[in-house]
């Protein structure tokens, strides 16, 4: 399946010119690489010739070389550029070629191009902007990409935690459309309060989502009362194989830290720990409690039309 969008659909660092690496992303099974000059490159992950996976290959100065009888892909275009065992006046035949898809890199991410034709628009845009040290990692949640889109707006507890945070059931307005997402902000609390969080009126802190309308980048913030973030984070996420869901994130801590703060949030930031863990084992009970609420605006919203967007970087 593809919808004609950019897809973030491997961190750019996960990306490299000595093996392939095999993701899936909206149905599609790609081999990603880099070629000599240094930039990703995506190719369908089937050779055309006996359609092995072109990721059990390697990368070589032409491109990515298939694993199995050695014939060669250029990245940019897909076509074949060596075969092995030519006889002097034979050449490669133009016929024998991989799909290719478009690629271009921002924020840390490769970004595919999965549709027909030239890229349409550009990369959404994210404003992120890291500073100080990054948390990246990848995983594939056990979710439908569908239903981890609707849950990061319906119960984004149950996919992510902020250290020393407790998210709330409350909402800070309702769902709003910017820039190409469905944004909803949600009430906070330091997990030290022993007030439940249902009595609590003025929330110290506020959890932003924002949901894209197409593709699948996801946004989320933890704000202070005053909104100025204190953590940044980037989820790129697409649909894998048997309703399961590619994660890819990276994020980091601003440095802003607000005055009335716990102690153990101000040891963990000195111990360099993770403000933030992305959820891959996820409670399925946990899912199955949640009201379907913001996620009613979303799924009428992702529909298969283009947004505007943003020079790419
Ligand atoms: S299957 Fe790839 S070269 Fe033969």
């Amino acid at each position: 399946m593809t919808t004609g969008n950019w897809w973030a659909s491997a961190l750019s660092e996960a990306v490299n010119n000595k093996k392939p690496l095999a993701v899936a992303c909206d149905g599609e099974e790609l081999a990603l690489f880099r070629d000599a000059s240094g930039r990703a490159r995506a190719l369908e992950d089937r050779c055309p010739h006996r359609r092995v996976p072109l990721s059990l290959g390697c990368v070589v100065q032409g491109g990515l070389q298939c694993g199995y009888h050695g014939w060669t892909f250029d990245g940019e275009s897909g076509a074949c550029s060596d075969i092995p065992n030519l006889h002097g006046n034979e050449r490669v035949p133009p016929r024998h070629s991989a799909r290719a898809y478009p690629t271009r890199e921002a924020d840390g991410f490769v970004h595919v191009w999965l549709g027909e034709g030239e890229p349409q628009g550009t990369l959404p845009s994210t404003g992120y902007q890291p500073v100080g040290r990054e948390y990246s990692g990848s995983a594939i949640a056990s979710v439908p990409h569908d239903e981890y889109l609707a849950v990061m707006l319906d119960g984004p507890d149950c996919l992510l935690e902020f250290a020393h945070v407790r998210m709330t059931d409350f909402f800070l307005g309702d769902p709003r459309e910017e820039e190409g997402c469905l944004v909803l902000d949600r009430g906070a609390v330091w997990s030290t309060q022993v007030l439940p969080s249902q009595f609590v009126i003025d929330y110290p802190l506020m959890v932003r989502t924002a949901v894209p309308l197409r593709g699948g980048m996801i946004r989320v913030q933890l704000l202070d009362q005053e909104e100025i973030p204190l953590i940044s984070l980037l989820i790129g996420t697409g649909g894998n194989r048997r309703g399961t869901t590619s994660l890819c994130w990276r994020g980091f801590r601003h440095a802003h830290q607000p005055a009335k703060v716990p102690l153990r949030w101000r040891a963990a930031r000195r111990a360099g720990c993770p403000p933030f863990t992305v959820k891959t084992d996820i409670e399925g009970a946990a899912l199955a409690r949640l009201l379907v609420a913001p996620s009613r605006d979303l799924r009428q919203l992702r529909r298969p039309s283009l947004i505007p967007v943003r020079e790419a970087v």
